[in-house]
């Protein structure tokens, strides 16, 4: 007997269907709320699908939504409330940066602090649940939506998603100021084909488990509330109608109880795949596969009913769709109150609020790489007669497509944040992307950076260059930008390139002209102010790599912890010709993951192991010196990694384990102590699942992943 037996049992066939059908907030009328626009993105709408409708993509606004609910509820045969989703994926109205920049703060209690704050903006605004986070592992540049991800690391991919499922929900979706957490595209939809967006994706059955499959997993196992179903076939099937992805994996073996829902138009989409003839046969696919909610095509609602009365299909499947969906409802709190947070004068006190900006401000600072800094041109002083050219430098544009309810022009711009502090001249040089006649405008620009001691260059990629359907087959800047930093290094001033990007850039000869270079990502609402915060010193960078830039697009995908090859390159200045490289382009990134730079030196001593033996009961630790040389105070992430030497499978050249964050005073040395155990030695192994083999392992202690020096220890038994 389930808890919603006798609601369902009082429920028709459309009912239930309409519970698994999640219209856009654009099919509602403005003013009456029940007339729906009688198509969705090309798909039939019927009336009847009005009253009972299961959930809204998209609407928020603590007014509308309760009004929405309202008309709804007196017009609903079972009064069952609407849940509301929404893409909150970095911030509601106050915007975080992209998560691509905020994995590189190596710090996941700030995305939970985020996360946290997103939800009561969200919430307040009438939102159940986000469609966040996207848990896909990611290692092609190319693909646009490296940006909502964590990078190429699946330890920080667990960490992340965890973090984001945690801040969101809290200890209980009921709670004030809490919503429900939908990870998504489950399964391996970042290993997208030449990094195309929506293509095909094989992965290996090692890799998936290994790679792929573990930040789903951590984000289920933190409880999270909805799985979302991948647009990418997988080994050959769509994951919309993958039963073994959702029938033995999701449900199975990983006991997952929440609701599934499809990516947008993903269930119609089993069409083009080649896997289902027509919407009724996608409908059933999908259906049995176990997914409860398709989001805004409406195969479901008008194919099933048929497919019923043929017999094709068994009513109870929708039975337990509707069950697993009430109860979400019911653990939000909705039947008792279906309005949840939505509140006109919360939304007032917490939009875009002082203490969010503050943290909006923090997390930004933190999420700045410094990738170079010759001659410390930066921290920049307070004195210094500053040009700020390029088109990011007075522009509003500091956030990437997912901006959610965030308004541009409440964002502080580069220039606003910067005017105050240096005596500053701006110039846009030339437009994101190349527009005709701009030789006027970069005139202006080397006019302006003639006056000055130095020039910070403010480039970077439109954002529509980036996130979905933003995949791209250049990972250069602009050509009109490059002519633009081209002028401008003619003069010999100091030049310091900012970087307002969403992917792994190819810098080409950026890397070696500038001075220095910082990635500032798409940083947000407090974008102008986190910038001056690092550029003048207040914050020292701290910023760390989630994912590896490559010198040139030909070494793509390119990742750290890659497995190893029968015949691995040896010396760079002598390499072997008969060994796995490329006779044109280095083996190694340009920045690798793990890099970036502080202003100061820390140096790191020799590296010392407790053991060169281990049995898989004891501990060993691993123990680095690091010392901060420089004169401020810095924050150093000590990253460990290891090796296994031999395996019933080849094991990565290096995976990333633990690593810490610390702050060091001007001069200070500390031990850094790693503890080592026989949970971190396991993995998928060939024949006897998820254990460690005994045998050789290297130990790693560094700055990033290109540590060379290593201790080895044996497990044995
Ligand atoms: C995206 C999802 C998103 C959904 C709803 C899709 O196009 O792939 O990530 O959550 O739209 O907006």
């Amino acid at each position: 007997m389930g808890k919603f037996d006798s609601i369902i049992q009082k429920m028709t066939v459309e009912e239930k269907l309409g519970q698994m059908s999640q219209l856009m907030a654009e099919c509602f009328g403005e003013e009456d709320c029940g007339t729906l626009m009688g198509i969705s993105y090309g798909f039939e709408v019927k009336p009847e699908l009005a009253w009972n409708l299961g959930s809204v993509l998209g609407m928020s606004g603590a007014k509308r939504v309760k009004d929405v609910q309202k008309t709804y509820l007196e017009k609903s045969t079972h009064k069952i409330p609407l849940m509301f989703m929404h893409d909150v994926i970095h911030g509601f109205r106050t915007s975080f940066p992209s998560p691509i920049g905020m994995a590189c703060t190596w710090e996941p209690e700030l995305v939970e602090k985020a996360s946290a704050v997103a939800a009561k903006e969200a919430s307040v605004s009438g939102v159940h649940l986000t469609f966040s986070p996207m848990a896909d592992l990611a290692r092609d540049a190319r693909w646009g939506r490296v940006i909502e991800g964590n990078g190429e690391d699946p330890l920080l991919n667990c960490q992340y998603s965890v973090a984001r499922v945690k801040g969101y929900q809290g200890d209980n979706i009921r709670d004030k100021y809490r919503m429900a957490s939908c990870v998504k595209h489950f399964a391996g939809y970042g290993a997208a084909e030449s990094g195309r967006d929506y293509n095909t994706t094989e992965i290996s059955d090692y890799q998936l488990k290994e790679s792929y499959l573990p930040a789903y997993k951590a984000a289920i196992d933190a409880g999270c509330k909805m799985v979302m179903t991948a647009f990418n076939a997988l080994n050959g099937v769509p994951c919309t109608g993958n039963k073994w992805l959702y029938e033995e994996l999701l449900r199975g073996e990983w006991g997952f109880k929440g609701s599934v829902i499809t990516d947008c138009t993903a269930l119609y989409e089993l069409i083009p795949h080649g896997y289902a003839e027509n919407p009724a046969q996608a409908a059933k696919l999908a259906l049995e596969t176990g997914v409860d909610i398709e989001m805004v095509s409406t195969a479901y609602f008008n194919e099933i009913p048929k497919l019923i009365a043929e017999g094709k299909i068994d009513e109870a499947l929708l039975d337990t769709a509707v069950e697993r969906i009430l109860e979400l409802k019911e653990e939000l709190g909705l039947f008792e109150n279906p309005y949840k947070d939505a509140d006109e004068e919360e939304e007032k006190r917490w939009h875009v609020c002082a203490e969010h900006r503050a943290l909006a401000r923090e997390i930004a600072a933190r999420s700045m790489v410094l990738l170079k800094n010759d001659n410390h041109v930066l921290p920049i002083q307070e004195k210094e007669k500053v040009a700020l050219v390029g088109p990011f430098a007075t522009t509003d544009t500091m956030i990437d497509i997912w901006k959610c309810m965030a308004k541009p022009e409440e964002c502080v711009t580069f220039f606003d944040g910067m005017k105050d502090r240096v005596e500053l001249v701006a110039a846009e040089g030339c437009a994101m992307t190349e527009q005709e006649g701009e030789e006027a405008l970069m005139a202006e620009a080397v006019e302006a950076a003639k006056q000055c001691d130095t020039v910070i260059l403010a480039l970077g990629e439109h954002p529509s260059l980036s996130a979905e359907a933003g995949s791209r087959a250049y990972l250069t800047l602009p050509e009109n930008q490059q002519k633009l930093a081209k002028k401008i290094l003619e003069l010999g001033k100091k030049t310091v390139l900012v970087l307002f990007n969403g992917r792994p850039l190819e810098l080409g000869f950026l890397n070696e002209e500038v001075d220095s270079i910082l990635v500032a990502w798409y940083p947000g609402t407090e974008a102008g102010n986190a910038l001056a915060d690092v550029l003048l010193g207040d914050v020292n960078p701290s910023g760390r790599l989630s994912i590896s830039f490559p010198y040139t697009l030909g070494q793509v995908p390119i990742y750290y912890n890659a497995l190893p090859t029968g015949r691995p390159k040896g010396s760079d200045d002598n390499p072997e010709r008969f060994t796995s490289r490329y006779v044109d382009a280095p083996n190694d990134a340009a920045y690798p993951f793990g890099y970036g730079l502080s202003y100061g030196e820390v140096s790191y001593g020799e590296l010392s192991i407790s053991n060169d033996k281990m049995t898989a009961e004891d501990t060993i630790t691993a123990t680095m010196e690091v010392t901060n040389l420089g004169d401020r105070e810095v924050m150093e992430t000590v990253q460990l990694y290891l090796r296994d030497m031999g395996g019933s499978y080849s094991r990565p050249v290096k995976m990333l384990k633990d690593y810490q964050k610390i702050t060091l005073q001007p001069g200070e040395k500390r031990t850094i102590t790693f503890n080592i155990d026989a949970e971190m030695l396991k993995y998928n192994t060939r024949e006897n699942g998820y254990t460690y083999e005994e045998g050789t392992f290297r130990v790693f202690v560094g700055p990033n992943s290109s540590v060379k020096d290593y201790k080895e220890f044996v497990l044995v038994s």
